[in-house]
């Protein structure tokens, strides 16, 4: 037996992007290897500079073989991706949606939580009282690549895309989501909207009611989606873990986010949960084309990201201490960037949080 303290070493691929990702993945960077030295993590990095860019220079926002270069890392952490002069379904079908599909990155994870010092624009939503997760489908349901278009410029013309919903595809993120809300000692809501969406959501509705039987600790409930949007502007305290498809999780998350407060802060995770491929970590905002190159962007968003990859690597303290320094910054310091009123750059807010990590 030897008593040797063996140093875990991780391989992050970083991809900053766009716009403000350039401003946002070296402040998360710096908290990462400050939370590293303390956690004696290490971490390496290799930092690639597939973007809007590198579309205007080369004709691509990637490598053909960008997906290989990415595999054999231990996760990815991306800025934004997205600038004007470049079509948005271009930039994120050439980079973002490649990434999360070849990768079987099925979960993608938006926790939204009211910070003290943040105000929510809703009356009721105190600090502490809004804790929850969007549990989103990711790869497939309404964000598919089947379907067309018929009869370009005449008056007939149509567009016909189709949903896809399997049953391997809705189970397994269902699974994740109750085990999600069993961990958490939570309850469960499924969005659905069954009542005018006949085929895909009964679908999903059935599927639901069988792996609740399979999760028989964890409460839930159902709500149509339009109801559930409404609920979570009038009572956001009354959400766990919500599951989603890929549309409805999509919006939900962005307008629970903005329930929180800022869309500067929000983080995501789309994982892989069989860690067969690398999973990837962003910030929920684009690449804020008003404010980018200015160094003013809020960059809790990423580093509340990069807290998630820490605990996805298996170093859940090292993520709290970020995300306790998160809240902190926020209650006890007086310190913000311009989104959230104050006059901090993204240097001297990333300088407050380390002071606290
Ligand atoms: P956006 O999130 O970039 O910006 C919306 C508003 O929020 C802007 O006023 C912006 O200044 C502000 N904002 C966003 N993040 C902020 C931060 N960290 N600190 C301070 N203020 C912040 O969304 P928008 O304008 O719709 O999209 C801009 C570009 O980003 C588009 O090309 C879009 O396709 C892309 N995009 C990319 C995403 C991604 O990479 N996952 C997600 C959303 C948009
Ligand atoms: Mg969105």
């Amino acid at each position: 037996m030897t008593n040797r303290r063996t140093t875990t070493t991780h391989r992050i691929a970083l991809i900053p992007g766009d716009g403000i990702g350039n401003e946002v993945i070296p402040a998360a960077r710096r908290v990462l290897d400050s939370v590293a030295a303390r956690h004696g993590l290490g971490l390496t990095y290799e930092t690639y500079d597939w973007s809007c860019e590198r579309y205007a220079s080369l004709g691509a926002m990637m490598p053909d073989d960008g997906l290989d270069q990415l595999r054999g890392h231990d996760a990815i952490l991306l800025g934004a991706v997205g600038y004007p002069g470049v079509p948005d379904h271009v930039s994120l079908w050439g980079l973002l949606i490649p990434i999360r599909r070849g990768f079987q990155q099925y979960v993608n994870l938006r926790p939204i939580r009211v910070f003290e010092g943040v105000p929510s624009p809703l009356r009721d939503a105190g600090p502490g009282d809004v804790d929850l997760v969007v549990v989103r489908e990711n790869v497939e349901g309404e964000y598919g690549e089947i379907g067309g278009r018929l009869g370009r410029g005449l008056p007939e013309e149509m567009a016909v895309q189709e949903a896809v919903f399997t049953r391997k595809g809705v189970t397994r993120v269902l699974d994740y989501a109750f085990s999600l809300a069993e961990r958490r000692g939570g309850h469960l809501t499924s969005a659905t909207k069954s009542n005018g969406i006949i085929h895909t959501m009964p679908f999903w509705d059935e599927l639901v009611a069988e792996r609740a039987a399979a999760h028989p600790e964890v409460p839930w409930d159902q709500e149509h989606i339009d109801a559930l949007a409404a609920k979570f502007v009038l009572d956001p305290r009354r959400f766990d873990v919500v599951v989603a498809s890929n549309l409805f999780g999509d919006i939900l998350s962005d307008l629970a986010a903005a329930v929180a407060g800022s869309i500067g802060i929000a983080p995501a995770a789309n994982l892989n949960p069989e860690r067969d491929f690398p999973s990837m970590f962003e910030p929920v905002h684009g690449s804020a084309p008003d404010i980018a190159g200015r160094g003013i962007a809020n960059p809790l968003g990423a580093i509340w990201s990069a807290a998630m990859m820490l605990d996805h690597l298996g170093h859940p303290e090292a993520a709290t201490r970020v995300t306790d320094a998160i809240a902190t910054v926020l209650a006890k310091t007086p310190v913000r960037t311009p989104d959230l009123g104050g006059t901090a750059t993204t240097e001297e807010f990333t300088d407050a949080l380390l002071e606290l990590l």
